[in-house]
């Protein structure tokens, strides 16, 4: 099943988070796509009695590598499924920019994802120079050759990347659909390759995917779905990306 995942950052608050829930969890389109909604640390315990066994799923912004201890401030990844989280995002440039993140933490944290039983949605991406400087394939596989060391083909094969560019994020300027196709079909061999992983992997792009530009992507047939920021925040919106997804548009 394709994925839509929504990143919110730093928005909504509890209220604003159960009223997006409920406008969403009516949609019959649930069920045709495996729909993930990253709040803040925050919104998750209400959003998850809301949503109970339902479709959606809930996946935390980030989680810490250990488990417990004089780590101030961090949020275990068994705190985290105990909260209703089934997915943990990994890494996000985000993270990488305000918080420090990188891919040696981005090790720890997906197996200590793993080790809970969580989904890690680890994202790489380049950045603007190294777009233009020709070089990037090269930096995002140093990324995901870090991030990814040592992982079994069956620890691998639970682990989703999400390529977002960087100066794609929140700009209103989306990689096209076949740079996106050409960084996917790199990203899937190398990860292959360096896991042993035969098929099974998932790769989503995020960056300035709207309603209006999803279709062009869907077109290429080389990803298995979406991270999206902003235009996840409104139902009405992240229906209208949904409905693209699951081939109703
Ligand atoms: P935008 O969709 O707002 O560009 O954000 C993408 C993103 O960072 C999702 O994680």
């Amino acid at each position: 099943m394709p994925v839509l995942a929504a990143n919110w950052k730093l928005h909504k608050t509890t209220a604003e988070a159960i009223a997006w829930v409920d406008a969403v969890q009516a949609s019959p389109l649930l069920g045709r796509a495996d729909v993930v909604v990253l709040p803040g640390f925050l919104q998750i315990p209400a959003l998850s009695a809301r949503i109970g066994h339902g479709p959606i799923a809930l996946g935390s912004q980030d989680v810490f590598w250990e488990e417990s201890g004089a780590f101030t401030g961090m949020v275990s990844a068994a705190q985290v499924r105990e909260a209703g989280c089934r997915y943990a995002l990994v890494a996000h440039s985000e993270r990488r920019r305000c918080a420090g993140d990188d891919d040696r933490g981005a090790h720890a944290r997906i197996r200590a994802a793993l080790a809970q039983g969580l989904t890690p949605i680890y994202c790489i991406g380049e950045g603007l120079r190294e777009r233009e400087s020709g070089g990037f394939q090269r930096a995002l596989k140093a990324q995901y050759d870090v991030a990814l060391d040592g992982l079994s083909a069956e620890q691998a094969q639970r682990v989703i990347v999400a390529y977002e560019p960087v100066w794609a994020i929140g700009s209103g300027q989306p990689a096209t659909p076949q740079q996106v196709g050409e960084v996917a079909a790199a990203i899937r061999a190398g990860v292959l390759a360096r896991t042993g992983l035969r098929e099974g992997m998932r790769i989503l792009y995020g960056g300035s995917v709207q309603p209006q530009n999803i279709q062009g992507f869907l077109a290429q047939g080389t990803i298995d779905g979406f991270l999206v920021g902003g235009a996840s925040l409104d139902p009405e919106e992240f229906l209208a990306l949904l409905k693209a997804v699951v081939g109703g548009a």
